[in-house]
């Protein structure tokens, strides 16, 4: 695929979590209908392309999409080759996007063991080469920020191919929402529980319950859905509206989704009354502390406080942060006993654990209906969906 120059059509360039790819292209087609996407289409994963967005779809989709980790302009990709380079920043349309003052940082990741440069090399000569192009355009040196910049090029070189793309985002990725007041030892990121959600396919009028809620992160995820609140409402580092196209635009005019708020009774629970306290002080921040009912309960006693319960979704408390000990390894046993006497007939468990081994045998007469291998940071874990 050769694309070069920008900035119409604009093509973007997105990057989620590894393993929830499709869960991300299906939110990309219910925003924008009818556009060509690939998933990971130069060797790198995690990424999506979509091909013909107009500029002034972007700011919508940014705030929409609750699965993305990152979204930028692509604005070049060629074949492998370390010479072409130094032509492509020469040449890069700089002044569809860049405005004076604006500090600057280009970032490298590499994917290609022939290349012996190291990317922090090639990141200072990239950089190098893009303070003058912009001096050429605009008679102004910009100032190099590695900490904070302003404008963010990235170059993500593979064994094939060498992608340019404009980071919207920043230095802070999409899954911190910054709900998080309360720092729970193990949490979930937001967006891979809500791919989890997402694939649940959540109907109105139903309960949904999270029984190992932790800091909250996925009940507070689903009712910010079913209250159509971007999850981005507490961002205000994000770079898009450092750039030129997008620096008249208002982040409060996006903060809405515009779609019809849902109908749900959401459920957050756990053992430990300081997480408890913690949730309650993260969904408040959220903005969603009405919508959320959190309560003190051992998961082993679910069918105690509830009858019919339609959606269960929660992590364990399996992970690599959180300690394993002879109680916590009786807890997946007993609640699939629990949840065999609550779930409602047509009711789904989703399920995001490192130990998967754990959900096999002790998953009773429950169906595994979808599951998969994702990577949270580095780590691998799994996500199922049951039903009965
Ligand atoms: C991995 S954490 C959940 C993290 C949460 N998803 C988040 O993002 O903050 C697992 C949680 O299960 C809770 N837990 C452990 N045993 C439990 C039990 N028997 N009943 C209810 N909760 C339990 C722990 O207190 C812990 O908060």
């Amino acid at each position: 695929m050769e694309i070069t120059g920008s900035p119409a059509p604009i093509n973007l360039y997105i990057s989620t979590s590894i393993g929830i790819e499709d869960i991300t292209k299906e939110e990309i087609k219910e925003v924008l209908k009818d556009r060509e996407i690939k998933v990971n289409p130069f060797e790198f994963r995690g990424k999506i392309f979509v091909r013909d967005v107009n500029l002034k779809e972007i700011p919508h989709i940014f705030f929409k999409l609750r699965t993305t980790e990152r979204i930028g302009i692509l604005t070049g990709v060629f074949e492998c080759d370390l010479n072409k380079l130094k032509n492509y920043v020469f040449s890069l349309n700089i002044k569809d996007f860049y405005k004076k003052n604006l500090s600057i940082a280009v970032r490298c990741k590499k994917r290609n063991n022939k290349i012996k440069l190291s990317k922090q090399e090639i990141s200072a000569e990239i950089g190098k080469w893009l303070i003058r192009r912009i001096r050429d355009e605009f008679d102004f040196t910009p100032s190099v920020n590695l900490e904070e910049p302003d404008f963010i090029l990235r170059c993500d070189i593979s064994e094939r191919y060498i992608t340019f793309w404009l980071d919207l985002t920043g230095n802070s990725a999409m899954h911190i929402r910054k709900y998080r007041v309360f720092e729970h030892p193990a949490p979930i990121k937001g967006n891979i529980a809500f791919a989890l959600i997402k694939k649940m396919g959540i109907k109105e009028n139903k309960i949904f319950v999270d029984p190992m809620t932790g800091g909250g992160t996925i009940p507070i995820e689903c009712a910010m859905w079913a209250k159509n609140i971007s999850p981005y409402h507490l961002r205000n580092d994000f770079l898009i509206f450092k750039l030129k196209p997008f620096e008249d635009l208002k982040k409060e005019d996006f903060m809405k989704t515009g779609e019809r708020e849902k109908n749900l009774k959401i459920f957050g629970s756990d053992i430990n009354l300081e997480f408890l306290k913690g949730a309650k002080e993260n969904a408040k921040r959220a903005g969603v502390e009405d919508y959320v009912k959190f309560i003190n309960l051992d998961a082993k006693d679910l069918s105690k406080a509830f009858k019919k319960i339609d959606y269960i979704a929660f992590n364990p408390p399996y992970g690599l942060r959180m300690r394993i000990g002879e109680e916590e390894k009786g807890i997946m046993k007993k609640f699939f006993e629990e949840a065999e006497k609550v779930l409602s007939d047509k009711g789904k468990i989703g399920i995001i654990t490192a130990r998967m081994d754990l959900v096999r045998k002790h998953r009773r007469d429950f169906r595994i209906i979808w599951r998969r291998k994702i990577f949270h940071g580095g780590v691998r874990i799994f996500g199922f969906i049951l039903r009965k």
